[in-house]
């Protein structure tokens, strides 16, 4: 745009806004001084003890992509395979074009791009039985799941985050271009949060109910983070890695928008405003499962959603990191999770939720996966070495 175009797009814009009647939000920028800033060039390192992508802060898109590996990949195969893979991600997240790259043009500005890589059990049997841990398997079945819908399981996945989904589409691209001699693809998952920008960097997520999602949720900075979060020592090649827990949840958002207000509030516990647990306070004041209304009932209901999945116990928590997804037929949320032993820590939270949980009437599990993604990598290591070494 030249000067007079964007003076002249302004224009249009300030009439359009006098005519509609434009609301400012407390924290906004001045529209009028405010320039975007160019946050394409933004890379984020994808070296370290963990991988990138996972408490990286989250990114406005992200694609989970699920491969079958063929009948030939063996051993060695993989290990030509993470060669390749580790390359292409070193590349990639930096802005740089990967090998024989057609289009090396649409590399150069990842938005903070993060190529996360776990493997299902099939790929580690490939490598030896023994070195699977016994949470890398499917989960046990809950009584209101409905999978079968192309969204389960998988070998070997890719998760691909970025601000700017051009960049996301073109990495996604090199990667089965990539991968393709050794793996078919078996599922694509696509999920979103708000664009960035936005929102305040840091704000919570909301899902498409409305609702602001990821509140409770333990932190980085947190003492325990790392024993709920990262496996440890003991988990051999596993050691700074982490089992991913991945749920396709759909969302009747028809029949959730017939809900009146406090009943859709009630349903979860907290204020659809602001996220303030129902029991006072704003988003982050603790939730107060003890108090009364007038007539003696429980303000947060017994059916209430955080009131099933809050943990007692320290040790069952998880690290959400949920996105949305809307393919223009079924939305919901691709409910991402991390922690040491899904079936410690995911598993009786949501065995908790499929007993009883109001969120129900409007929610149903269509797709389920657990991955251990791999420890982290140094420069000139190989992503996945302790498995293949
Ligand atoms: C809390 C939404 C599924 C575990 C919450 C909150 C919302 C929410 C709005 C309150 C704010 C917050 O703390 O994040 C949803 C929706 C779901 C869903 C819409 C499905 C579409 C799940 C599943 C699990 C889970 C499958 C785990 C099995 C939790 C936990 C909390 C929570 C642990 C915090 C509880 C506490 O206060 O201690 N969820 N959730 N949620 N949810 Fe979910």
């Amino acid at each position: 745009l030249t000067g007079g175009a964007t003076g002249a797009a302004l224009g249009v814009g300030a009439t359009l806004a006098a005519t509609l009647g434009s609301r400012a939000f407390a924290g906004d920028p001045d529209p009028a001084s405010a320039t975007p800033a160019p946050f394409g060039g933004e890379a984020l390192a994808c070296h370290g003890p963990h991988q990138a992508g996972i408490v990286s802060a989250p990114a406005a898109h992200a694609r989970y992509v699920a491969y079958s590996l063929r009948k030939a990949t063996d051993r060695a195969a993989l290990v030509r395979m993470f060669r390749i893979l580790t390359g292409d991600i070193e590349a990639l997240t930096q802005g740089v074009a990967p090998l024989a790259d057609p289009e090396p043009e649409l590399a150069e500005r990842p938005a903070r791009l993060t190529i996360t890589v776990g493997v299902g059990p099939v790929l580690v049997e490939r490598v030896d039985a023994g070195l699977r841990p016994a949470w890398l398997a499917p989960l046990p079945a809950f009584a209101r799941d409905q999978l079968g819908a192309g969204y389960d399981g998988g070998d070997l996945v890719v998760l691909v985050q970025s601000d700017d989904p051009l960049a996301l589409a073109h990495a996604c691209r090199m990667l089965d271009r990539d991968l393709a001699s050794f793996a078919e693809r078996a599922w694509v998952q696509q999920g979103f949060r708000q664009a960035r920008g936005a929102e305040q960097a840091g704000s919570t997520m909301r899902n498409l109910m409305g609702q602001v999602d990821g509140t409770v949720n333990p932190a980085p900075a947190d003492n325990d983070f790392a024993q709920l979060v990262w496996l440890g020592d003991e988990a051999g090649w596993l050691a700074g890695g982490s089992a991913l827990v991945l749920r396709r949840i759909r969302m009747e958002l028809d029949t959730w928008d017939m809900v009146d207000r406090p009943g859709r509030e009630q349903t979860i516990g907290r204020t659809l405003a602001d996220g303030a647990p129902l029991t006072g306070g704003t988003e982050h004041t603790p939730v107060d499962f003890d108090a009364k209304t007038a007539a003696g009932l429980p303000v947060i209901a017994s059916f209430a959603h955080v009131r099933r999945a809050h943990s007692e116990d320290p040790t069952e928590r998880i690290f959400r990191r949920a996105v949305n997804y809307d393919d223009g037929t079924e939305s919901g949320l691709l409910f991402g999770c991390y922690q040491r032993d899904p079936l410690r820590q995911f598993v009786p939270i949501q065995q908790r939720l499929d007993e009883l949980d109001l969120l129900n009437e409007w929610v149903t599990h269509v797709g389920s996966a657990v991955f251990a993604m791999l420890p982290g990598f140094r420069p000139g290591e190989l992503l996945g070495a302790s498995l293949l070494k």
